[in-house]
């Protein structure tokens, strides 16, 4: 029996200005345009394989190795896409072979803790839309990919694209205008580096959906947040990374990580993300801001403790070294992570 089969990688994304809250649930359209950078995928990114044929029984997904439930609307969203855009290659050449009518096999392994607010999602969501794009030979770029990716979870819109990263919210009730763009590819800015903390691996408790639907209903600093205080962050911090301007894109990202975490705070019931260590880690950063007597090293959080340090490779020694003094041998925290380009290390 035939098997139809394409691979292919997804990084990390972690946002700088922060998605948070819906517009629209359904299409998971958002309140607030959001950037990203993209991580490099040696360190953070989900490698997924998706095969169709015949012979099998039915759609299915595994994610390191366990069976995924698959039957929620956003999956199917992609899935009903991605086969119609290909039903619309199989119209246009009768030779294509009907691979939109055959059930589908998709494998996914991610190589860092999945749902513990690493954004795995993103690069989950992202892997599988392209996966199953490239399975479907389908002309489809990767705006609209990441517009397709997007209904599966929103920051996966982020990760189809490399380096320095947009989602404009959009204006239309359709959704066809909220998709990912570049704002600077990763070699623009090449001496960026992260760090990585995971201060905790468990599954989180609220999930990133149930915590923006409780602060859209409950908090009023959501309000100003989405209105008054992101739209001026977007344009700033497009200038930083288009200045190379560390100090200013640091200030920015441990802003706006705080005000979304305030705005988490704001709900009811209050929502904590960030824990003890999480807390730590953040005047580590101001600590070593203070003693170099500018930001060189920027801290973000997303639904979740696990911190994410910003800083440029020149600093190393200062920013990852210091943590490093403090940390000494506790495992789950990696310096020197270099930003990507989305299909770096591609295959098909
Ligand atoms: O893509 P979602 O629905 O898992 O939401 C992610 C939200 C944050 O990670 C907290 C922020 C962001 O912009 O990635």
């Amino acid at each position: 029996m035939e098997i139809h089969k394409a691979s292919t990688y997804a990084p990390v994304n972690i946002a700088v200005i922060k998605y948070w809250g819906k517009r629209d649930t359904k299409l998971n359209l958002p309140t607030n345009s959001s950037l990203s950078v993209t991580l490099s995928q040696d360190d953070l990114r989900t490698h997924t394989t998706a095969t169709c044929s015949s012979s099998y029984q039915h759609d299915s997904l595994t994610l390191n190795g366990s069976d995924q439930d698959i039957s929620g609307a956003r999956t199917q969203a992609c899935l009903r896409e991605l086969r119609a855009l290909r039903q619309e290659v199989e119209a246009q050449d009768s030779n294509a072979p009907k691979l939109s009518e055959l059930p589908l096999k998709i494998v996914s392994e991610n190589n860092f803790p999945t749902a513990a607010g690493l954004a795995s999602s993103a690069a989950g969501f992202a892997a599988l839309v392209r996966a199953i794009a490239n399975l479907y030979q389908l002309p489809a770029t990767p705006t609209v990919l990441s517009r397709i990716a997007r209904q599966g979870s929103g920051s996966a819109c982020r990760s189809l694209f490399g380096g320095y990263v947009g989602w404009q919210q959009g204006e239309l009730d359709d959704g066809s205008d909220s998709v990912a763009y570049e704002v600077a590819p990763a070699s623009h800015w090449p001496d960026m580096r992260a760090l990585v903390l995971v201060a905790s691996a468990e599954k989180k408790d609220v999930s990133s959906t149930a915590g923006m639907q409780q602060t859209v209903a409950s908090s009023a600093l959501f309000q100003y947040r989405a209105e008054h205080v992101v739209p001026k962050r977007m344009k700033a911090m497009e200038k930083a990374i288009h200045d190379r301007n560390f100090e200013a894109f640091a200030v920015l990202t441990t802003k706006d990580s705080n005000n979304f975490h305030a705005t988490c705070l704001d709900t009811d019931p209050p929502i904590f993300y960030m824990n003890d260590t999480s807390r730590a880690a953040v005047r580590m950063c101001e600590a070593i801001n203070k003693a170099a007597g500018r930001a060189i090293c920027a801290y973000t959080f997303d639904a979740g403790p696990n911190a994410v340090v910003y800083y440029l490779a020149d600093d190393e020694a200062r920013v990852a070294g210091t943590f490093k003094s403090v940390l000494g041998g506790v495992t789950g925290w990696k310096s020197d992570i270099k930003t990507s380009d989305a299909l770096e290390g591609m295959e098909h």
